[in-house]
């Protein structure tokens, strides 16, 4: 069960859009901003607020990529497995960074809410192979050797407060929905 402060800000965002079908899309990309994730309680309520029902709202939350219903880390480490990534040796940059972040199996966000690591199919910058991306910044170029680097460097700067809070900026169709 959701803290009332979540309903609230979200009555707040919502004060910002016409109550209307077309305003589902910038409001939950508000709440996704503000929470670094869509908690589905409240998309439920923006729904209802709205007036669409449950299923059409999380037909379109689920339609994008972007729109995560798991609360994610502060730092959302992407790894691209796209066919030029691949074939210049991603899969050990992600798995170094696993191993460093001591994620198992099945595990995609530390216990301390600090990183998520995924993959994606392209991050659109194939010339710069293997690509990563934390937040929104783009790493070139990635070896095992330059992900525990990376990883030492944001541990330490997220013990001296700093780092961008995960933020994700544009949707995208989930693959395989166009
Ligand atoms: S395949 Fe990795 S950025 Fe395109």
């Amino acid at each position: 069960m959701l803290d009332s402060a979540y309903y609230q800000k979200t009555d707040e965002i919502l004060e910002k859009y016409p109550r209307e079908e077309r305003s589902l899309i910038p409001i939950i990309h508000d709440v996704q901003d503000e929470y670094h994730y869509l908690p589905p309680e409240l998309l439920s309520y923006i729904a209802r607020e709205i007036g669409i029902t449950e299923t059409k709202a999380y037909s379109v939350a689920s339609f994008y990529e972007n729109f995560s219903f798991e609360p994610k880390g502060r730092f959302v480490l992407k790894v691209c497995d796209g066919t030029a990534c691949h074939v210049r040796q991603s899969g050990p940059v992600l798995q170094r960074l696993r191993e460093e972040l001591g994620l198992a199996d099945d595990q995609r966000t530390t216990g301390d809410m600090l990183f998520t690591v995924e993959t994606v199919s392209c991050l659109g910058a194939c010339g710069l192979a293997p690509a990563m991306t934390v937040n929104d910044a783009v790493h070139p170029a990635m070896t095992p050797e330059k992900a525990s680097e990376l990883i030492k460097e944001l541990k330490a700067q997220a013990k001296d407060g700093g780092g961008q809070p995960a933020k994700e900026t544009e949707e995208k169709p989930k693959e395989g929905k166009k």
